[in-house]
């Protein structure tokens, strides 16, 4: 007979259940720091507290090179249940493209979540697939240096599952993003493409900054005319804290370390120099709520010599973010003359039950209210598009932040947003 403890488990038993309890205690515990959102809903509307905003440069993606583009997966099954596919899209034709951040994962599977994108967007970003670390050939870049040395090597690849269901059903895309101190492999800014090497010249890296602009674009421009509408140019590139006298991101930034903070001016002139004339050049960033006059400040110079198109506001914020100062900052920057997209809109809450999720509601309908009244009276607003599908695919899963249950029904956001064409 097995030895029974005092409660009359075995050891094994007993071991096993303090292991589960464990577990679930120390689940329970992350979740509710994940899911709390109590830093970001207080003072950030963005990122400041997210671990994702404190990559360093070497944090890159860790990607196989490949030149064939990713497949789908055929197999996947339809969803069991009928879901009600609204239409925010067609709500909003008369106003601005209604946009969803998409990965190549969910890509992978467009039967399964293809009604639901067609019927309420109609613009794609992809949420990695067009930065620099998915876009730079290293292993191509290294072989034939006398060339590549200021031509590095760029492949299409990754991205091409998005520009394929965007052609087939007539979606616009955002090209995210040409030049940003993350997601940005080290080894693009080096003399032999290693990450150990030494960094190259301000001169050399200019004509790298160049020659990789001019590629992505002219790509784009040449297979694609018109798919293209708007290309977060410089995405983050202001920010005290980690940033030089003016303010322009240094910490971290090797385009700030190579080239200088004039890295953001040439960003743009090289843009402008290659993009088709219907592809909009933008400056993309979090927090502009706190960094209105800086934001102006840096761009003037560039607005002035007309490199500029548009801000794009990230609005990665929270259920309780102050609305009044979010669209204070939408009016600042479309009444300084630019044109306006959110562009990474997503809302976290605490929990996911009814009245933390009316709460989101309310706080969506508030900001398309404000984007559909500054289009009335004229301004140029010309986009929003979410981070993501539905709440499990997004990088803020904890926090419920998006539009779509798992299962692809509607959350109350979606009616609280069509609303605003109630009379
Ligand atoms: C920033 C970037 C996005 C995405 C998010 C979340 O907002 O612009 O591309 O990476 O961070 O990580």
């Amino acid at each position: 007979m097995k030895k029974r403890g005092v409660v009359g488990i075995s050891k094994k038993a007993l071991l096993y259940t303090l292991a589960v309890l464990l577990l679930v205690t120390v689940t329970a515990v992350l979740s509710a720091c994940a899911g709390s959102g109590i830093d970001i809903s207080k003072d950030v509307d963005e990122k400041a507290t997210f671990p994702e905003f404190t990559r360093d440069p070497d944090d890159t993606y860790e990607w196989e090179e490949s030149t064939e583009p990713p497949t789908e997966t055929e197999t996947e099954p339809e969803t069991e249940e009928p879901v009600e596919l609204v239409g925010l899209r067609e709500a909003f034709a008369n106003y601005f493209y209604i946009g969803v951040a998409l990965p190549n994962n969910v890509l992978q599977n467009w039967v399964r979540y293809k009604d639901v994108i067609l019927k309420n967007f109609n613009s794609i970003t992809c949420e990695n697939e067009m930065k620099p670390d998915f876009m730079l050939s290293q292993s191509e870049s290294r072989k034939n240096l006398d060339v590549t040395y200021t031509d590095p090597v760029v492949h299409f690849s990754s991205p091409q599952l998005a520009v394929k269901y965007a052609t087939q059903n007539n979606i616009k895309m955002r090209l995210h993003t040409l030049v940003w101190h993350a997601q940005t492999p080290k080894w693009f800014f080096t003399e032999d493409y290693t990450n150990e090497g030494n960094l190259v010249s301000r001169d050399v890296m200019l004509q790298r900054m160049e020659s990789y602009i001019k590629q992505v674009l002219t790509y784009y421009k040449e297979n694609y005319p018109g798919l293209i509408y708007a290309v977060d140019v410089v995405n983050e590139a202001f920010d005290v804290g980690n940033g030089d006298e003016n303010g322009i991101r240094r910490v971290d930034n090797l385009w700030h370390q190579t080239i200088g903070p004039d890295y953001v001016y040439y960003a743009f002139y090289y843009a402008r120099k290659y993009a088709a004339d219907d592809m909009k050049l933008f400056y993309n960033d979090y927090g502009c709520m706190y960094k209105i006059d800086l934001i102006l400040r840096n761009l003037k110079k560039i607005k002035s010599e007309g490199l500029i198109d548009g801000i794009g506001m990230q609005a990665h914020m929270d259920y309780d973010t102050d609305s009044n100062a979010f669209k204070k900052a939408m009016r600042a920057f479309v009444e300084a003359g630019y044109e306006l997209q959110l562009t990474e809109l997503d809302i976290g809450v605490k929990k996911n039950n009814e009245a933390q999720f009316k709460a989101q509601a309310n706080q969506y309908k508030r900001i398309f209210q404000a984007a559909k009244e500054l289009v009335e009276r004229g301004y140029k607003v010309t986009s929003i598009t979410v981070w993501g599908l539905t709440d499990t695919l997004t990088w803020r899963s904890g926090q419920y932040p998006l539009l779509f249950n798992s299962d692809l029904t509607p959350k109350p956001a979606i009616s609280a947003i069509l609303s605003v064409f109630d009379k």
